[in-house]
Formats: C-alpha cells, structure tokens, sequence
C-alpha cells in the first residue's frame, strides 16, 4: 500500500457498484453503500490469503465482496436482515456465498477466527426508513444504529461492538474503522474524532488515512455522501465555513499492549504509598514491582491494583493522580476526581493514565474494594 497518507477513489465500474435493481429495495437506496475500491487495497495491506476479513457492519457486502476478490474469506455481521438478503444476493451474483451471521456483536457468534476488521461505520442521525431496533438503554441491547435516539447512546452501543470486536481479534490484529465527520442540519457533528477517541480506549492509533472522493454531485458516491443527502442540506456558496465534505478517515487501529514505562510506575506507587495512599497490585505488573523479573515474563502494559472504596480516600488518591498528571477516563469516557466509587465498580475499573512529552506512558486500572 501506499505509504502516502490520502487516497483519491474513484466509483466502482457497474460490474463490482451494487447493482440498481437491489439499490432499489433498500430503504436508502444503497445511499450508504461503500465501494469496493475502497476496500480492497486495505484488504491487500493488512490481511494475508486465506485469512477472515470480518465487517461488524455489513451493509451491502462490500467489504466482504472487497475481500474475496483478494482471495481472502469475508465474514460479517448485519442488523438489518432485508440489507443482509440484498447482500447475500450481491454476492451470489459474483459467485460468492456470503457468510453473514444475522445481528450483532456482542450477541451474534462469530464461525471463524477473523485476522483483520475492516468497516464503514453507520452514521448517527441517519434518516433511517427501515425498522429501528434500539435497544431499550445504552449498551445494553445492541440495535440499529441508524436509529440510535441520542449520540451517547450511539456511542455506547459502538463501544459494546468494538469491544466484542478486540475481543475476537488476535494479539496485533488491525481494527480499520471508515467514518466522517458529518453535518446534523446546522451542526457538525464530530463522529470521527468520537470514534478516534473511542477506539483509541480498546487498541492502539496506528494512523489515519485520508480517503478523497470526487465532488459530490458525482453519479456515485460512497459513505462519505451520508451527511448532506440524509439531511438535505446544500452546501452555501457564500459559507466560507461550509465544504462540500468529499472525505473521508480510514483509522487504522491496533490491537496490541501499549508499551508501560516500568521505572516511571515503579516511582510512581512509591510516591502514592510513601503519601499514605492503599493499592494493593496484581496481575501482570506484580512480577516486575521492586526488580525485572529474572524468569521472562511478558512486559506490563498497565499496573492493577484494588484500591481503598471509601468514598473521601478514594477522591483523595484520585486527586493525587491528576495532580500528578493522569488524565481518568471510565471506558475511554474521561471522568474527574469526583467520580463515585460505586460508578466505577459499575464500570469494573477506572483507568489513569499519564502520557509524557518524551512518549512514555504510565497507566493504572483502578479497582475500588467494597467499602464494606
Ligand atoms: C455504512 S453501512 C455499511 C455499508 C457497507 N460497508 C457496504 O458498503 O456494503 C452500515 C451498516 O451497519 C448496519 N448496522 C447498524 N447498526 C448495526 C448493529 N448494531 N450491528 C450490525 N449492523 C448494524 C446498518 O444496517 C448498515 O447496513
């Protein structure tokens, strides 16, 4: 691939664009169909022959039909069984019997061990005129995006979906995420920087690359068409502040353990301890406390530790961290010093984590014991 940083596409040729007749019964008329284009040279990158691309969203099978043209498997999951019908037609046109599993991550099972994510996001604030699925509270019941009634609970139910999707990724596998920062009537809504900053709380930012289709108007035109033509707003020309958003991300993600910065977290429970503060630390961290382990064990990414509950002496440890440096988040979500310690059991564990001018990190999960 390409080392530049941008990509110019161009629309797919009629024999690979989802053909008009199946864009026809979809109730977006495939407005929100990607192009194979796009994919492929994303499937040639970053999975080898053989191996199981996976789209946790779909659609139309563009990904999937990207990834067996490369002589790779494609496999995907799709809410919407009408959009899986259509895809799985698609497919059998170019001889190629989907493998689409009917839901969502983290419901749906997945059959095959899947090496690479590669995916084009669904949209908030898409004018959706299929069956909406929300689910009845964020995060819980993983539905339709598209009808997702508030952004947080888009979020949410995005990171329920990536989470799942870590979690079937092996050690180094990528997680590519296709998504634009998109107009919502008058306002801009930032979803790739959401999206960049959630993904970023489950693997690591590897880069970005800039996705550039022809002007909009063009016969054909992928994702990146969703703000204006779901909301119907033209692009002023007198409107300086006004694009007309023919871009789009691809971010490339990682799942790998970002590396810990040992002597750094070592000084750094010290310094709690010797100012009175209880963390009692386990897991991958414990080996390496006072001395490098003499036997291998594999480097910790993070230090754990189950900390005091009580409601003051947990605020006061908290406070020291930020005093420190360490920015708290709950689920990539930032939090301050005043979060409950009954919301972060809620959440299995507050992360703090510091990150310095020269690119060390040191990063703690927290874990307040039961006050009790
Ligand atoms: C941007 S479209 C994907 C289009 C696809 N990349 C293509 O070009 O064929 C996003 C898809 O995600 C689906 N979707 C929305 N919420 C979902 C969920 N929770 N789980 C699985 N699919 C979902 C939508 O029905 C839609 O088909």
């Amino acid at each position: 691939m390409t080392a530049r940083s941008w990509l110019a596409l161009a629309p797919d040729p009629p024999g690979l664009a989802l053909p008009d007749d199946l864009r026809d019964r979809d109730p977006l008329r495939g407005r929100d169909c990607g192009w194979v284009s796009q994919m492929r040279p994303f499937v040639r990158a970053f999975s080898r022959p053989g191996e199981v691309v996976f789209d946790p969203f779909c659609g139309f099978g563009t990904t999937l039909l990207a990834a067996s043209l490369e002589g790779r498997r494609g496999l995907g999951t799709e809410i919407d069984p009408d959009r899986a019908a259509l895809a799985r037609e698609r497919l059998r046109r170019h001889g190629v019997e989907a493998e689409i599993v009917p839901g969502s991550l983290p419901q749906a099972r997945l059959p095959a061990r899947i090496a690479l994510c590669l995916t084009s996001v669904p949209y908030f604030g898409c004018d959706w005129r299929g069956e909406a699925r929300a689910g009845p509270s964020p995060g819980q019941l993983p539905g339709q995006l598209y009808g997702a009634p508030d952004f947080a609970q888009y979020l949410a139910t995005m990171r329920t979906i990536f989470h799942a999707v870590r979690e079937a990724l092996p050690d180094d596998g990528y997680c590519i995420a296709m998504v634009e920062n998109a107009r919502l009537g008058d306002r801009m809504v930032a979803q790739a920087w959401e999206l960049a900053r959630l993904l970023g709380s489950l693997f690591e930012p590897c880069e970005e690359r800039v996705l550039l289709y022809p002007a909009r108007g063009a016969a054909s035109m992928g994702t990146a068409s969703m703000d204006a033509a779901s909301t119907g707003a033209a692009v002023a020309d007198d409107d300086p502040a006004r694009t007309d958003r023919s871009h789009e991300y691809a971010l490339v993600f990682r799942k790998r353990r970002p590396a810990l910065d040992i002597d750094g977290a070592r000084a750094l429970l010290r310094r709690l301890r010797a100012d009175g503060h209880d963390l009692q630390v386990y897991g991958s961290f414990l080996p390496w406390l006072d001395a490098d382990p003499a036997a291998d064990a594999p480097p910790p990414s993070d230090i754990d530790a189950r900390v005091d509950g009580d409601p003051e002496r947990f605020r006061a440890l908290l406070a020291t961290l930020v005093r420190l440096g360490f920015r708290l988040s709950l689920w990539g979500d930032p939090v301050n010093a005043d979060v409950r310690p009954e919301t972060v059991r809620a959440h299995g564990y507050l992360r703090a984590e510091r990150l310095q001018g020269d690119g060390r990190r040191v990063q703690l999960d927290l874990v307040p014991r039961d006050a009790g």
